[in-house]
């Protein structure tokens, strides 16, 4: 038995993230995930998060949450992302694990009573999109999101592929800081896609994971998705707390899905249970009771807001000391792409054998399509990781 079981290949990101555990060099350097570090290079919780625990220490039992999750929690986020005076009585939102849990519980919706099975999800994109959509049993196709000649977003590509798209595919967009160009449509650039995809019928699904960190603001951060909102497109939103809140490894989210009316947010809170609950029966309480006491209470909360600023303000720092410390190193090259781009991610340009280059000889561990993550960059390893880049990337 087994013997014929081939073994399964590395994750693209999380794989390298555990070769990077494995090493033992002493000078290596992790720019792998997207996960926010400290100026020492040391996993930070917030403090408003730290401060949410002593108040449910004393609080919250160990009881299961309903399929659905704590819908107090629910209400708290869908009011983060869609704004303060969301209609919450037509939104159904059910507690996921994390923004891939929502994808998950949202492509197994779409699989299951949406008529397109089409879906479109960027080039590039978060590589687990591909393979959570196709789980789900949809096609998962692309459309042109990043010309890798100019450095920035290929508008006119992106256009076209969605108005070639079959009529009412769902087409998969990240609300901001695009994972992994860094890279967001300007405001007047989303008024040609929305035309576009109304045009075309197509059905929206936004994907939040880094809503705080594009601008350091997390409202302002929310305004494409507010924005399709307030002008009635139909649409699906997954969100994630990992990293604007740093809770990886709480596996905090939601899936939500607009409706016309609460009739209907009735029928589709149903069917979203009837698919949480053989998958994993009810999801964990421990990180959906943390965003809910921090967004529950008003000092917490503004204590947050300015945390959450604080880490996309180390970002953006080390962004533009990255591109000075290339520079320092002697590269000619035009990094000012670089500069340009937002949120926690530098997508540099690089080859997968420049990557390759990085990790092999000079021990940095990165995604092999280019991509640092900005928030592993200190002071102790920002020259380092500069001349190797410089070495690579040299004639
Ligand atoms: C990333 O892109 O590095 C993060 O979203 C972590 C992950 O799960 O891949």
């Amino acid at each position: 038995i087994w013997r014929d079981v081939p073994p399964g290949p590395p994750d693209a990101i999380l794989g390298i993230a555990q070769a990077f555990r494995e090493c033992t060099a002493e000078n290596k350097v992790n720019v792998c995930v997207g996960a926010y570090r400290d100026e020492k290079g040391q996993p930070w919780v917030l403090p408003s998060v730290r401060s949410a625990e002593e108040i449910m220490l004393s609080s919250e039992n160990k009881e299961y949450l309903p399929i659905e999750g704590d819908s107090a929690f629910v209400n708290k986020a869908l009011r983060f992302a869609y704004g303060a005076n969301a209609p919450l009585d037509r939104i159904a939102g059910v507690q996921t694990l994390s923004g891939t849990g929502a994808c998950r519980i949202g492509g197994e919706f779409l699989s299951q009573f949406y008529s397109s099975k089409n879906i479109l999800v960027p080039d590039p994109t978060w590589g687990n999109h591909h393979k959570i959509f196709k789980e789900c049993g949809l096609t998962v196709g692309t459309y042109r999101y990043y010309d890798r000649s100019t450095n920035r977003l290929d508008l006119q590509g992106m256009l076209e592929d969605l108005r070639n798209a079959p009529d009412g595919s769902t087409i998969l967009l990240h609300a901001c800081a695009h994972n992994p160009t860094g890279c967001d449509p300007t405001d007047e650039q989303w008024d040609q896609l929305l035309d576009v995809i109304r045009q075309k019928q197509h059905l929206i699904f936004f994907d939040s994971a880094y809503q705080g960190f594009a601008s350091g603001d997390a409202e302002a951060d929310a305004k494409a998705l507010r924005r399709v909102m307030d002008a009635g497109y139909p649409m699906l939103l997954a969100q994630s707390f990992a990293k604007n809140f740093g809770l990886y490894g709480e596996r905090c989210g939601t899936l939500s899905v607009v409706c016309h009316d609460a009739a209907q947010k009735d029928i589709l809170m149903s069917q979203l249970k009837c698919i949480v609950r053989p998958m994993y029966s009810s999801p964990p309480k421990h990180g959906s009771s943390i965003v809910r006491t921090v967004l529950s209470d008003e000092k917490l909360t503004q204590q947050y807001y300015q945390e959450c600023a604080s880490m996309a303000d180390r970002i953006q720092t080390m962004r533009q000391r990255l591109v000075q410390a290339l520079q320092d190193a002697g590269s000619s090259h035009d990094w000012s792409h670089i500069s340009e781009q937002i949120g926690m991610f530098a997508f540099t340009g690089m080859s997968a054998e420049m990557c390759d280059t990085l990790t092999d000889q000079y021990n940095i561990f990165l995604t092999r399509d280019g991509r640092i993550s900005i928030a592993g960059l200190n002071d102790d390893n920002l020259g380092y990781v500069a001349k190797a880049i410089h070495s690579v990337t040299d004639g």
